[in-house]
């Protein structure tokens, strides 16, 4: 960021921007808010917009763009085949990671989709990684995948001083290798930005050293960088290799290493869409088919074009350190206020968003009772702010029914990239205090409806007792008419 110091030495982050289009929000009176986090059965997903004060469930198709990106959307060219739009974006890419040939998707999952059904060509293959993405997961298993979590040992550690907990174990990846011999791998995934164990970052060297065991062993090193601009910054503030290194030179880096990069648009370049990148030509050819049949036009690929056009920009902003340093810079104030308040959250904070410790912040749960469900929806009751699950609820039934508890029992609190002012912050900080000092009231979730697939998406729960009344009850006590 920027250069500024306060005379009163203090080290609030300060943003580069100003804001010149605002929403307008509502904090509905917390007797509506139990009724709407009721009939979402305490799913915040199913929770209508309108309903929510902050909506930090995701970063998703939700962060601001910039008067640049809005400008750019006016010149989006509309046409199914050839679309001028399609090669600025294409440009735009080709300059970022210095990879030649990019197909496009409609959002991230589509990439995900699509790789699966080509790499996987046996049930039953292994797909070593950091550490899963939701979507990820279900498109592997879905193509017989099998996916195996091989993180270094920190990445679990809450509360670690690590500064790459998304980094993965060298040893693990070479004995994964040993084990099941190149046919038995159908690629390597890094996600950037690890995102279901508190957005944390992978290092450059980590990736190098990744990259160099897949090259010598002919197997393939797919990346995922959705959640880039975050790994970008922690590079460059966390890494000395990457000190003297410009962001974009960090982001070249990061391509150089990996055969084929995917991507949500979602996140990364603040617009809406996705796609692959690959300087291979053969990988280009291969998944190419694939395009037209699931996605679109080869110059389009299920993607508005005036997204596009704002992504085609919003990717360039990606190389400015005072642009994607906004997000983990009130990430971290966000995490420090609450440590010093000594409530549960994830150390040191990583990208994406604020992560609560729910296993620790409800230890009187039991692990089926759902802690990272019940505490989200308790947030929404007793503040308005939507949160998202990133726990249990998150993971798929093991394939004999059984409940998989997760590593990590999560809320996260998004952050999307320039949407909250700072007063916005200080007031989640002092909702989650005051739930943290009546948190013997939470008590937890049984299911009403499970979905089979991506249960936490539109699933329906209720509380296991009367705890939300109670909360209610509390909360006026304390508060008086307060909304
Ligand atoms: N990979 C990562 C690391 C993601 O975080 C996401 C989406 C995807 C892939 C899938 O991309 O949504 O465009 O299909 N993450 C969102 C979230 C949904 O809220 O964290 P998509």
């Amino acid at each position: 960021m920027a250069n500024i110091k306060f005379f009163s030495g203090r080290t609030t982050p300060i943003e580069m921007h100003r804001v010149r289009i605002i929403q307008k929000l509502n904090l509905l009176p917390i007797e509506e808010r139990y009724k709407a986090i009721k009939e979402a059965g305490n799913n915040t997903f199913l929770l209508k917009n309108s309903d929510v004060f902050l909506d930090m469930l995701t970063d998703s198709g939700t962060n601001a763009m910039s008067n640049d990106q809005q400008a750019a959307m006016q010149q989006a060219d509309d046409s199914y085949a050839g679309s001028a739009t399609f090669y600025r974006l294409e440009k735009a890419l080709q300059h970022v990671f210095g990879m030649e040939y990019f197909l496009p998707a409609h959002q991230g999952r589509a990439c995900e989709h699509i790789l699966a059904k080509f790499f996987i060509r046996k049930k039953g293959q292994i797909i070593p990684m950091n550490y899963h993405f939701t979507t990820a997961k279900a498109h592997i298993t879905e193509c017989g995948g099998q996916i195996l979590e091989i993180p270094v040992k920190d990445a679990f550690d809450t509360t670690s001083t690590c500064p790459f907990k998304g980094n993965l174990d060298i040893d693990a990846l070479k004995a994964t290798i040993a084990k099941y011999g190149k046919d038995g791998i159908a690629f390597v995934r890094m996600e950037a930005g690890t995102n279901l164990i508190g957005g944390q970052p992978f290092s450059l060297q980590n990736l190098r050293e990744v990259s160099a065991v897949c090259r010598a062993n002919g197997i393939l090193l797919v990346q995922d960088v959705s959640l880039l601009s975050d790994n970008l910054y922690f590079c460059k503030q966390r890494e000395e290799i990457c000190k003297n290194m410009s962001i974009h030179e960090i982001a070249l880096a990061f391509a150089e290493a990996s055969d084929l990069l995917y991507f949500s648009g979602r996140k990364l370049g603040c617009a809406r869409g996705g796609g692959i990148c690959t300087n291979s030509k053969k990988h280009y050819l291969d998944l190419r088919v694939f395009i037209p049949l699931f996605e679109g036009f080869l110059t389009y690929g299920g993607m508005s074009v005036r997204e596009m056009e704002a992504m085609a920009v919003g990717l360039m902003e990606t190389l400015d350190e005072d642009v994607i340093s906004q997000g983990p810079q009130f990430i971290e104030y966000m995490t420090e206020e609450l440590v010093k308040l000594k409530i549960p959250v994830i150390t040191p904070p990583g990208g994406l968003g604020c992560h609560l410790n729910a296993r620790d912040f409800l230890s009187h749960l039991k692990p089926d009772e759902y802690p990272a469900g019940s505490l989200a929806s308790a947030m929404y009751l007793i503040s308005g702010i939507r949160g998202m699950e990133r726990g249990t609820l998150s993971e798929q039934r093991n394939e004999d029914g059984s409940e998989p508890i997760a590593q990590m029992e999560l809320l996260r609190l998004a952050l999307p990239r320039r949407v909250f002012t700072m007063s916005q912050i200080v007031y989640a900080v002092d909702r989650i205090n005051w739930l943290y000092q009546n948190r013997h009231l939470v008590g937890g979730l049984k299911w009403i409806e499970e979905p089979p697939i991506l249960r936490f998406f539109f699933g329906t729960l209720e509380p296991n007792s009367d705890w939300q009344q109670k909360l209610v009850a509390k909360f006026k006590e304390d508060l008086g008419d307060s909304l």
